[in-house]
């Protein structure tokens, strides 16, 4: 599929149906991808949580305000998170990056204090959801990203000991009633002479 047609075609699915799940090839296909995903200076400050066990779903269901049906129907779950220990994170880039990009952290960033750090890591997480929707849109899996999560109760349910989660991205396949199917609802966006510029 040509990417034009991916970005018409993938949306918010707002009701799935529970009962077709991803299959396991298609999950080893996303675990990669979202490893593979791009970032500033190759720092990968991020975790990815798939959660398919319907128990702890419903877990998260309960902490998901009215994106609760979507976790319960949804096939998985994929929680991003960003690395909240910033003293952490700069030993371990010793080891896995080169030295100019360890470089550039301690120049450019560091010394902006952690506030700027931990928002650019968030950067770097919410890029890895662009990129991770237009993936399982290319192929053929719907998809919902929640920024409607109760972030703490996320942190605690999972576990996730030096992490902050973001945002969730549920994936799965569409209730054929799904009323916001770009078929039963266009896509609404601004006019692209207002916001794409070509000099
Ligand atoms: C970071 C982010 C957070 C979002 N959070 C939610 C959410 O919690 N629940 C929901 O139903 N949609 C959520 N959305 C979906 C947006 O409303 C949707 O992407 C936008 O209206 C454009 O529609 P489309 O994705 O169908 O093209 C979110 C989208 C993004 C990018």
């Amino acid at each position: 599929m040509e990417f034009i047609e991916v970005a018409k075609s993938r949306y918010t699915t707002k009701k799935y149906d529970a009962s077709k799940k991803v299959s396991d090839s298609d999950l080893e296909k996303l675990k990669e991808i979202l490893r593979l995903s791009p970032s500033s200076i190759n720092s990968q400050p991020w975790k990815f949580t798939i959660v398919g066990n319907q128990e702890l779903k419903e877990k998260l269901a309960e902490a998901s305000y009215f994106n609760a049906p979507k976790l319960k129907d949804g096939s998985h779950v994929v929680v991003f998170s960003a690395v909240d220990n910033v003293d952490k994170f700069e030993k371990d880039i010793n080891e896995y990056l080169p030295e100019g990009a360890v470089g550039y952290f301690n120049t450019m960033l560091k010394p902006q204090g952690e506030d700027v750090i931990k928002n650019w890591f968030s950067d770097q997480v919410y890029l890895s959801i662009g990129y991770f929707l237009s993936a399982v849109g290319a192929m053929g899996i719907d998809s919902t990203p929640m920024e409607g999560i109760d972030r703490a109760k996320y942190k605690e349910i999972l576990g996730l000991e030096g992490y902050q989660p973001l945002v969730a991205v549920m994936i799965g396949y569409r209730d054929e009633e799904d009323g916001n199917q770009p078929s039963n609802n266009p896509k609404s966006r601004l006019d692209i002479n207002e916001i794409v510029e070509v000099r």
